[in-house]
């Protein structure tokens, strides 16, 4: 497996975390507007610079079970968003994203979540993939029907973020599936 990993996309950049992302990443797992739909809460300065530490190392593992990048436009190396998988199971890989608030409604996570989904289908000879999206989160949700995920049901009390329960709704998609 080769690190670091970069993959271009229509519109975006995947590129490995830099220690210099930090004032970028924070902008996004700091902002409340962002998180409220994340399994996490906001993320102070010094936590944004432990999830990128963490990020690096883990990047460099030999068999590495995490692709944690970050989303950049095409021709400006600035970090907007984050795209991730996680290996879990049996060829399979649980899908994340997230685009810094004020470039929402470009496209940008759509273009993420699609090379994001190629890289692992393609590269990493994934099978399934899925993402476990909050049921109230129309952004999210579009993005993966775009992309032809398809709904699988309801994760009950998934995840425990901003101070109570919530529900999942899973989509995935396979691999004969996948076209883009
Ligand atoms: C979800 C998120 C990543 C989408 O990012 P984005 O770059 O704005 O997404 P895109 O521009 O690629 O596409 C968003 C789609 O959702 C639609 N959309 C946006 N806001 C919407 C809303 N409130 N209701 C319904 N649809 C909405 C857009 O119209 C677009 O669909 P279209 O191309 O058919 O018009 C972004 O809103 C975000 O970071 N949210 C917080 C974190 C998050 O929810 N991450 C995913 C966790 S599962």
């Amino acid at each position: 497996m080769t690190y670091p990993i970069r993959i271009v996309g229509s519109q975006v950049v995947l590129r490995e975390f830099t220690p210099e992302d930090v004032d970028d990443v924070l902008a996004i797992i700091g902002d409340d507007k962002v998180t409220t739909w994340l399994s996490f809460d906001s993320r102070d300065r010094a936590q944004a610079v432990a999830m990128i530490e963490g990020t690096i190392e883990r990047a460099q593992h030999k068999s590495r079970t995490e692709f944690y990048l970050g989303v950049t436009k095409r021709d400006d190396d600035r970090v907007i968003g984050f795209a991730r998988i996680g290996l879990s199971g049996v060829q399979a890989g649980k899908l994340g994203y997230a685009i810094v608030a004020n470039e929402w409604g470009r496209g940008y996570a759509t273009d993420a979540a699609r090379t994001m989904a190629t890289y692992a289908v393609k590269e990493l000879g994934l099978h399934r993939i899925t993402a476990a999206i909050g049921p109230d989160n129309a952004a999210s949700i579009a993005v993966v029907q775009q992309l032809g995920f398809t709904r699988e049901g309801v994760l009950r009390d998934h995840v425990f973020t901003n101070g109570a329960w919530r529900d999942s709704v899973l989509f995935s998609v396979l691999a004969h599936e996948w076209s883009w």
